[in-house]
């Protein structure tokens, strides 16, 4: 990767409000390889030594601060741009997360990601996994208000039942923070909510299986997420959506995967049955990627080619589906960024600096990535990530 394009990626990466990059952190350098290695907030980079650089008593020292200056500037720049602010001030604050739990990959990281914004910007975390169950979630988030914090984040396992909580919460003066999903609830109940534009990403899916067939048939077999989830809902009705014109794709079974791998597996073996050992079954649409790694294991135990015989796209961009596109098995993923803390903490700084409302919806950008797209790169950059 040449110096130029990891400082428009840092660009990039703030502009879009995937990633809080507030500074350049230099984790590790490699003089041999020539390649100087380093993580800018969670984005791990990779930038070629220029040899002048790589000499004793050279301008090493140079090449590094020069480096981490122009990230810095093109951070400052974007931040600039799309918020008209630098990163809030949340430090010395008691926040409360309730967590869904560990279902997939991209919720471990997303709980690392957290983590890790809090310690960075001095924030005291108080964290608590649900074990993916609402009723842990509400005696959590009445444990935190009980405990007087100054602000909750919560990542809500299914969308409905939240207004008596988070009622309990406002009338405590405690703003609530959803992230990565949202609710059935009046607006006023939460300061902002973060999350991807799920019903774009179902259609983003969809849209990429109808153009990939090119008017071919295709029987769709879909995993969906929770049931009772924002996610579950959302993306079926945006893949749907997709296909709604294209009489050739049709949706033949569908079926929760509950967000596991393990269920993804279990599922998908039950439709390759029925479906004549998957001779019927010309795609897997999978709500995350996760359920499409199970899948994908389901379909190869069937003596069947992932990727070839049955066409697989699901959601997260993991590492281990870029992986799997990697090796050919799956075609597609539909990129949802696990830092949702940042932009929280943003809000709530702002919040509190001077009264200041955040939208209503943070939403986060939603790539689509197939094989065209380095696979084996985005591997690379997301794998020590805490995915
Ligand atoms: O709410 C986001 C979804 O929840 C992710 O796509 C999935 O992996 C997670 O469990």
């Amino acid at each position: 990767m040449s110096t130029q394009r990891a400082i428009r990626q840092a660009g990039e990466c703030r502009t879009t409000k995937a990633f809080g990059c507030s500074e350049g952190v230099a984790t590790r350098s490699n003089r041999a390889e020539r390649n100087f290695i380093f993580t800018y907030n969670i984005t791990l980079y990779s930038v070629p030594i220029p040899p002048e650089a790589n000499t004793p008593g050279g301008i090493w020292e140079d090449f590094i601060v020069n480096i981490i200056t122009k990230l810095a500037l093109a951070a400052g720049l974007a931040t600039a741009l799309s918020s008209g602010a630098l990163a809030q001030d949340v430090s010395g604050k008691v926040i409360g997360f309730s967590q869904i739990g560990s279902e997939s990959g991209w919720r471990a990281a997303e709980t690392s990601v957290t983590r890790q914004q809090a310690e960075e910007r001095g924030v005291d975390l108080k964290f608590a996994d649900a074990q993916q169950k609402q009723e842990n979630q509400i005696k959590a988030i009445r444990g935190f208000i009980a405990q007087g914090v100054d602000a909750i984040l919560v990542a809500p396992v299914v969308a409905t039942g939240w207004e008596d909580v988070l009622s309990e919460a406002k009338e405590a003066e405690i703003p609530v923070v959803l992230l990565d999903r949202g609710i059935d609830a009046p607006e006023d109940l939460y300061l902002t909510s973060v999350a991807s534009d799920q019903v774009l990403e179902g259609r983003v899916a969809g849209q990429w299986l109808v153009d990939e067939v090119a008017g071919e048939d295709c029987n769709v077999v879909e995993l969906q997420g929770t049931v009772g989830s924002s996610p579950a809902i959302n993306r079926k009705q945006g893949f749907e959506e997709a296909i709604a014109d294209a009489s050739n794709v049709t949706i033949a079974q569908s079926q929760t995967g509950d967000f596991t791998r393990s269920k993804g597996k279990e599922v998908m073996e039950a439709f390759l049955k029925s479906s004549n050992g998957g001779a019927d079954i010309c795609a897997v649409y999978a709500h995350n990627d996760d359920m499409a790694v199970g899948a994908i294991q389901a379909i190869k135990d069937a003596g069947l080619a992932p990727g070839e015989d049955i066409l697989v796209v699901s959601i997260d961009a993991v590492p281990d589906i870029f992986t799997a596109i990697a090796a050919g098995e799956a075609n597609a993923t539909v990129e949802l960024t696990p830092n949702m803390a940042g932009p929280a903490f943003d809000a709530l700084g702002a919040y509190w600096a001077d009264g200041t409302m955040p939208e209503k919806f943070i939403i986060t950008e939603s790539k689509l990535y197939t094989a065209a797209d380095d696979p084996q790169g985005e591997y690379e950059r997301r794998k020590d990530l805490g995915y």
